[in-house]
């Protein structure tokens, strides 16, 4: 009796210390996840590549498709439900693009093609199309907002919300396209 008491208090007490070290541990590893999720937050970098435009026969259908590209540099992954990016010329939408929930992964970058149809009667009849044209460039500007959730080692999750503003530039007549985006996460 008194053999298994003596073996049985040192065990209590190695529970009791290392429960103890556990929870100290999981103390610092929220602390150190908030810290590289919450409170260092980066924006993630979007980057509109290949956009092109085709005309689709007789219906005057202007269709514009491009890839976007979403690099996440933090350690939680984005999780966004569908949306859609507003294409603007001078104020006005005159396209959108339909974007599909997706999961951008923690540390990664996702790639996805979208396709919109311009307006084409909105954007010719607009008063500065052909001056715009003939000085140069066409600007445009397309917004998104992803509304999401960020989780962290599939434990913690969040609310979060990004919010995308690329300038595009028809150069004529060139015709080349340039794009230039800036995103700003909100927690
Ligand atoms: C998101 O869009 C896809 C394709 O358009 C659709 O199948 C799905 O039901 C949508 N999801 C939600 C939550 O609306
Ligand atoms: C996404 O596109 C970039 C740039 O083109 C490329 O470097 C990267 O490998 C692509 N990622 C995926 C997951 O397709
Ligand atoms: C379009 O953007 C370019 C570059 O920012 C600028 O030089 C040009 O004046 C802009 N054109 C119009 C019509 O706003």
């Amino acid at each position: 009796m008194a053999k298994t008491n003596k073996t049985f208090r040192p065990g209590c007490l190695q529970i009791c210390c290392a429960s103890t070290v556990i929870f100290l541990i999981i103390v610092a590893a929220v602390v150190a996840v908030l810290w590289f999720t919450v409170f260092k937050t980066k924006n993630p970098d979007i980057v509109l590549e290949n956009i092109r435009i085709k005309f689709l026969g007789e219906q005057g259908i202007m269709a514009v498709d491009m890839v976007v590209a979403i690099k996440n540099p933090n350690y939680g992954s984005f999780k966004y439900d569908n949306t859609t990016s507003f294409l603007h010329y001078r104020g006005n939408v005159i396209a959108e693009f339909p974007i599909q929930q997706k999961l951008v992964p923690a540390r990664g970058t996702l790639n996805f093609s979208t396709t919109g149809n311009i307006m084409v009667e909105k954007l010719l009849t607009d008063p500065n199309f052909w001056n715009d044209l003939f000085s140069g460039s066409l600007n445009f500007t397309s917004k998104a907002t992803f509304d999401g959730k960020i989780c962290v080692v599939k434990i913690i999750k969040f609310h979060g919300m990004a919010f995308s503003t690329c300038d595009i530039f028809y150069l004529h007549p060139s015709r080349i396209i340039k794009s230039m985006c800036t995103t700003k996460i909100k927690l």
